[in-house]
């Protein structure tokens, strides 16, 4: 949800000693040690001193090391270790030289002033060339820059709203995570991800920098210096891995071998979702899900934004809106019904939440100034204090929170955790030497909405969703403010002499300060970015204590390197434009394929501004092709469910009917990408055409998993698309129609709103259900008819797996493979089978062949359609 106060502070000062930086001396470097796949040295400053950014760091040390997986690590560090890195805890990078000899990547440096190259090791290609620029290694800025051809194809880097494809000349990405809304473009956003990949002649290399600090990256090309990308951090070190690829995927994969492979998250949390900011009260829940079942629109899980809170309070219910019995039964009826329920959870602990406070305060949990005392600034609630994450504690105060509000028995019974927030975000501006005060000039917590007395009837819900109502109102004790309010003094924390380019304004903006202190020694400054990955942290082992063995699922507002492995995402608060329509697009596929969080998802039809019908139409179906596919809007927005129109409801009801037919095929793509890295999930299109350069600048078609690409109207009152289709055997999805890519642009007309182009690539086997249902639970029951898309030779492979759908570690798995040929007409099933069902395969479609003698006149596509009476239990083959 968007933060209310925006800083409009203009921050200039690095221009003022811009220049001096160009002079400093650069290091020198004498090799200590050396194996095969290693390398030490020591860099000791070349000149005097030019202290631009703080005071240079005389000695330093260079490490490389050749990976296994195919990566070469550099590292640039302080000699005395004093400089922070990256604690273990929040992300553990690979170190060690244990690479084959035949690596594929190639060192090389020079002595005097210090540069270092990389190289490919079979076509000599340079990826990375640090010469004709100095390293600068100073204690608030390190400066790195490597030379590139001309016009490079860059990826990554987020997170932002800016092109897929990164614009070459001028441009300038922050990383420093702040909650604002609008996805403004050139802005840095909620998430920081120093990954990039770069396309060249068809080759994919990337390039991670191991670095939470602050910083921009540039990339410009100049008269004066050529085409560069240029890493300017306020602090950290240079711990960088350097993939070889040669192909995007293995480029991801490499990734997923330094940051973690992505978490698997259950079956029902494919299913679709509905949240609203300002939903009022309990009974307006119930009718929500009422209207969806009325509708025949199939609502996996509700969601509850912090309306549910007691004036916002993170831990506690509003008494009369939200009381307890009232959301357990809501529970219980949702659970009764297959479907599920998530709640939003904010980072900080209200000074008045006496309960949750004192037990912060009891475990000493709450991030500290330098001095010790404990931080207060403000957020949703009024009066706050945030969680260190790196206290020890920290882990068994959260544990304690969630087990008690989110007891199945006592409290409540919810079924994921939605973290927001956690950039993180503070409203109280700096200093904010009276936070409870400027609590209630600000009128935050807003006021509740009036307590409705008339609202309509509710057929099956239990009697006190019935009105009129009676809920009694709770009285709340007070707490008084423990923070001392005499103000900050300021120090370089706050005010680092270079200034990063943060769209906010200064660090500490809309955020809380850098100059607090963590346990440890730790500070704010350094660990801004990473503060989602310990809320993150915390909450997944809080959920597993809860339900031991079960898949936690956690959407999280802000992300960093890794946190895939966690968590899913959704791309916070963007609004009902068709622009961010577009954007969401390739948001997706960056951070199911560049970051490694394949839970991904944009507010469908929009999170600001009223929607309109038709961008709701295309959105629910669009939104159909999301991993994580959840409708949300604004306190401020108009309710935007999809039952609210007539044609939304029906390009809801077609897009849920296909989601879920494909269902398994997606959850058998992304089962693979959590146990191989390889990106499977929400693709661009040069991960599967690498050789076609054309593919390289398309962001508005994505494949949904390996075999299936989407190619959706992504202009206002459009009723027609233009999309790339590139050198290959493809089949329309829903008609079996065959179609010959030509490696062109082709335009389909038609397309109504509950359609959306979407072709399986020749070579595919999609297994599919053979309809929808009302509820994954239902859907897990049917049976599977197999797609059969055969390639140029008349080929198909595909697979299907199977498990539980929710145990952490399935002890009972199917993994069944399908390979058909043409040539022999038999279709091959195989594998195995530890996973029992009672679905079978009941059929299958080979398209474009021409109708079979047990041909169907039902089936709607056009194809050679087979009927099978086949259990998923064992081997088999079939002829055609
Ligand atoms: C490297 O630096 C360390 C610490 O400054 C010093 O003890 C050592 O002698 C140096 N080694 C070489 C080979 O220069
Ligand atoms: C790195 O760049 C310098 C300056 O352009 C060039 O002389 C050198 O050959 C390059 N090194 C490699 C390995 O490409
Ligand atoms: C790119 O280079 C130009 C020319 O030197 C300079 O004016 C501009 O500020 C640079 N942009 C970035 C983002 O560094
Ligand atoms: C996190 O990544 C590690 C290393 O890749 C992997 O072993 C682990 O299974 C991942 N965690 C989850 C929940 O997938
Ligand atoms: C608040 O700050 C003042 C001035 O530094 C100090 O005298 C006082 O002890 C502090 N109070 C608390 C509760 O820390
Ligand atoms: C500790 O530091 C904070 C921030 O500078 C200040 O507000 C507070 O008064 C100090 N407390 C003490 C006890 O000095
Ligand atoms: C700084 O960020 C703003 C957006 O917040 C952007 O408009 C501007 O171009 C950026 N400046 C540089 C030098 O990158
Ligand atoms: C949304 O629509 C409502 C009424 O339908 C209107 O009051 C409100 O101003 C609209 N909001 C915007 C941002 O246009
Ligand atoms: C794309 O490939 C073609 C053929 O190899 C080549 O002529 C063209 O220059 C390439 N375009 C880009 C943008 O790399
Ligand atoms: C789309 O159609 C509506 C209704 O006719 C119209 O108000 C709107 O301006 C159109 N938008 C565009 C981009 O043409």
């Amino acid at each position: 949800m968007h933060i209310l106060i925006i800083f409009l502070t203009v921050t200039l000062a690095s221009l003022a000693v811009s220049g001096s930086i160009d002079s400093c001396p650069g290091y020198v470097a004498g090799i200590t040690g050396k194996s095969a796949t290693s390398l030490t040295a020591n860099l000791t400053l070349a000149g005097d001193a030019c202290n631009v950014y703080g005071d240079d760091i005389r000695d330093l040390q260079l490490l490389v090391e050749y990976q296994s997986g195919n990566r070469l690590h550099v590292k640039i560090y302080d000699a005395a270790e004093q400089v922070y890195q990256i604690p273990e805890t929040f992300l553990s990078l690979p170190s060690g030289a244990d690479a084959p000899s035949d690596f594929p990547l190639v060192f090389s440096y020079v002595a005097r002033p210090f540069s270092f190259a990389i190289q490919r090791r079979d076509t000599r290609e340079t990826i990375f060339n640090t010469t004709g620029t100095n390293l600068v290694f100073e204690s608030q800025y390190i400066r790195l820059r490597t030379s590139l051809p001309e016009d490079p194809y860059i990826y990554g880097l987020g997170e932002d709203s800016d092109p897929l494809r990164r614009p070459t000349q001028n441009y300038s990405r922050t990383f420093w995570n702040v909650g604002d809304s609008f996805l403004p473009e050139g802005s840095n956003l909620y998430g920081a991800h120093p990954i990039y990949i770069e396309m060249r002649d068809g080759k994919a290399h990337g390039v991670f920098l191991g670095n939470s600090d602050g910083m921009d990256v540039k990339i410009n090309n100049t008269e004066d210096d050529g085409q560069y990308l240029e890493y300017n951090a306020i602090g950290g070190v240079f711990d960088m891995y350097f993939l070889a690829g040669p192909t995007p995927s293995e480029v991801s994969q490499q990734y997923a071998g330094i940051v973690g492979l992505p978490a698997e998250v259950a079956y029902w949390t494919y299913g679709f979702h509905q949240c609203k900011y300002g939903w009022q009260d309990a009974m307006e829940l119930a009718e929500v899900v009422l209207n969806y079942s009325r509708a025949n629109i199939p609502l996996e899980t509700l969601w509850t934004d912090i309306d549910y809170m007691d004036r916002r309070r993170t831990w506690t219910l509003d008494p009369e809106r939200f009381p307890l019995h009232k959301i357990q039964e809501l529970v219980t009826y949702l659970h009764d019904h297959n479907q599920s329920y998530i709640m939003m959870v904010d980072p900080p602990v209200s000074l008045n939440d006496s309960k949750s406070y004192d037990n912060g305060l009891k475990y000493d949990v709450f991030i500290k100034h330098a001095n010790g005392t404990i931080f207060v600034a403000a957020m949703w609630p009024g009066a706050s204090s945030w969680v260190d994450w790196l206290h020890p504690n920290a882990q068994r105060f959260w544990t304690g929170e969630v087990m008690s509000f989110f007891n199945p028995k006592s409290g409540i019974d919810l079924d994921g955790i939605w973290i927001d927030m956690n950039d993180p975000a503070n409203f109280c501006p700096y200093p904010c030497a009276d936070p409870v005060g400027w609590s209630a000039a600000n009128g935050d917590p807003p006021a509740a909405p009036p307590v409705r007395t008339i609202w309509p009837p509710l057929p099956g819900f239990p009697e006190d969703f019935q009105p009129p109502d009676s809920s009694t109102t709770v009285e709340l004790s007070k707490r008084e403010i423990t923070g001392n309010k005499t103000g900050l003094t300021g120090r370089n924390l706050l005010n680092p002499p270079y200034h990063i380019n943060n769209t906010d304004g200064p660090l500490y903006a809309n955020t809380i300060w850098p100059d607090l202190s963590l346990h440890g020694g730790y500070s704010e400054y350094d660990m801004h970015n990473l503060f989602a990955s310990g809320m993150i942290t915390a909450t997944r082992s809080a959920l597993v204590t809860r339900r031991p063995g079960v898949r936690p699922f956690i959407i999280s507002r802000s992300t960093f390197a890794g946190s895939g492995n966690k968590t899913g995402h959704w791309t916070g608060d963007n609004a009902s434009l068709w622009e961010h329509y577009r954007i969401s697009i390739k948001q997706n596929m960056e951070f199911a394929s560049f970051y490694q969080i394949p839970t991904v998802g944009a507010d469908v039809c929009g999170f600001n501004l009223n929607t309109t019908e038709t961008l709701c139409a295309r959105w629910a179906v669009l939104g159909a092709f999301y991993p994580f596919y959840r409708n949300h809007a604004d306190i401020t927005a108009n309710q935007q469910e999809f039952y609210l129109w007539p044609v939304v409801a029906a390009a809801a009801r077609s897009a849920i009917q296909t989601r879920m037919q494909l269902m398994d095929y997606f959850y058998t793509e992304f089962h693979y990408q959590t146990v191989d890295g390889i990106p499977r999930t929400i693709l661009p299109l040069f991960y599967v055409y690498p050789l076609d350069n054309k593919t390289l600048e398309i962001s508005l078609q994505f494949f949904y998993g390996q075999s299936l690409m989407v190619s959706p109207v992504t202009e206002e009152n459009a009723t027609s698309v233009t999309f790339y289709l590139p050198k290959d055997t493809f089949y329309d999805l829903f008609t079996g129609e065959k179609v010959e890519g030509e490696g062109e642009f082709i335009t389909r007309d038609n397309v109504s709103y509950a359609e959306i182009p979407v072709h399986v690539r020749g070579g595919s086997i999609v297994p599919m259900r053979v309809d929808g249902a009302n509820n994954t639970k239902l859907l897990r029951e049917l049976d599977f008819a197999l797609l059969i898309a055969p390639d140029a030779h008349g080929n198909a492979t595909g697979r299907l797996y199977l498990d539980d759908g929710e145990s952490l570690n399935p002890t009972e798995t199917s993994e069944i493979s399908f390979t058909y040929s043409t040539a022999t007409g038999k279709l091959v099933i195989g594998g195995s089978f530890g996973y029992t069902t009672s679905s079978k395969i009941v059929g299958a479609t080979v398209l474009g062949e021409s109708a079979g003698k047990s041909s169907s006149s039902k089936e709607r596509r056009s194809g050679n359609v087979v009927k099978l009476d086949r259990p998923l239990s064992e081997a088999f083959t079939a002829t055609l």
